[in-house]
C-alpha cells in the first residue's frame, strides 16, 4: 500500500499543498492544477472547508488527492470518508498512523531528525516528509540524513520553491517535492487560477528537465 503511494509520488515528482479557504475553490484549483500538469495534490486540514475540497477536488478525477496537516486520527477519518487517498502529517503520531492502517489508506509522517526517521522506520513507514525542508537546512540535511538510511523516501517540504527544485529531485532518496508556492494563499484570495496553473506547468517541466 505504502509502496503504492511511493510509485504514485515518484511518477508525479510535484506535490502541491493546498490550503482551499473555501469549496467554491475546489473545481477550478483542480482544472488549473491538472492543466498545469500535476498528477497529485495534498489539501491541508488548516481550513473548515477542508475535507469538502478533499472531496470535490477528488471527484474531479485528474488528481490522486491526499489529506496534509493531519493532526489526530479523527480528522484522518474524515480525510478518508472525504475520499482522500493519502495522508500526510507534519509530524509522525503514532494513533494517527495507526488509524490510517486500520482505515487502509497510506499515511506519510513528518520527520526532522535520525532519531524521528529510526522511529518512522521501525514502524514500517519507508516513506517520509522531511519537514520543514529548508529550514532545516535543505539539500544539506537531506543528504546528511539520507545517507545512513538507504530504505527511507522523502517528500521534502517547507520553504520549498522553484529555485531548489531540482536540488531535490536529482537525490535518488526524493520521491517528491512539496510546496505551496504553485498555490499560495494569495493566489486562492484572488482566484488566480492562471497564475496557479503558469507555476504548477512550470515546476513540472522543473521535474522531467
Ligand atoms: C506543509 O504543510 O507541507 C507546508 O506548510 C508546506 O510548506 P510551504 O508552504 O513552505 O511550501
Amino acid at each position: 500500500m505504502t509502496a503504492g503511494l511511493a510509485s504514485v509520488l515518484a511518477g508525479a515528482r510535484i506535490l502541491p499543498v493546498l490550503t482551499v479557504p473555501s469549496v467554491a475553490h475546489a473545481g477550478p484549483l483542480a482544472d488549473a492544477l491538472t492543466a498545469g500538469g500535476a498528477r497529485c495534490a495534498e489539501v491541508t486540514f488548516r481550513t473548515p472547508d477542508a475535507e469538502h475540497a478533499v472531496k470535490a477536488m477528488a471527484a474531479h478525477g485528474g488528481l490522486a488527492v491526499g489529506a496534509g496537516t493531519v493532526l489526530t486520527p479523527e480528522q484522518a477519518e474524515r480525510a478518508v470518508a472525504a475520499g482522500a487517498r493519502f495522508v500526510v502529517s507534519p509530524g509522525h503520531d503514532a494513533e494517527v498512523v495507526a488509524r490510517c492502517r486500520e482505515l487502509g489508506v497510506p499515511v506519510v509522517p513528518g520527520i526532522a531528525t535520525a532519531t524521528e526517521l529510526m522511529g518512522a522506520l521501525r514502524a514500517g513507514l519507508d516513506t517520509v516528509k522531511l519537514f520543514p525542508a529548508e529550514p532545516l537546512g535543505g539539500m544539506g540535511m537531506l543528504k546528511a540524513l539520507a545517507a545512513p538510511f538507504p530504505r527511507a523516501r522523502f517528500l521534502p517540504t517547507g520553504g520549498i520553491g522553484p529555485a531548489h527544485l531540482s536540488a531535490y529531485l536529482s537525490h535518488p532518496a526524493v520521491l517528491a517535492v512539496g510546496g505551496s508556492w504553485m498555490a499560495t494563499a494569495d493566489h486562492l484570495r484572488r482566484a488566480d487560477y492562471t497564475a496557479i496553473r503558469r507555476l504548477t506547468a512550470e515546476a513540472v517541466e522543473r521535474s522531467t528537465g
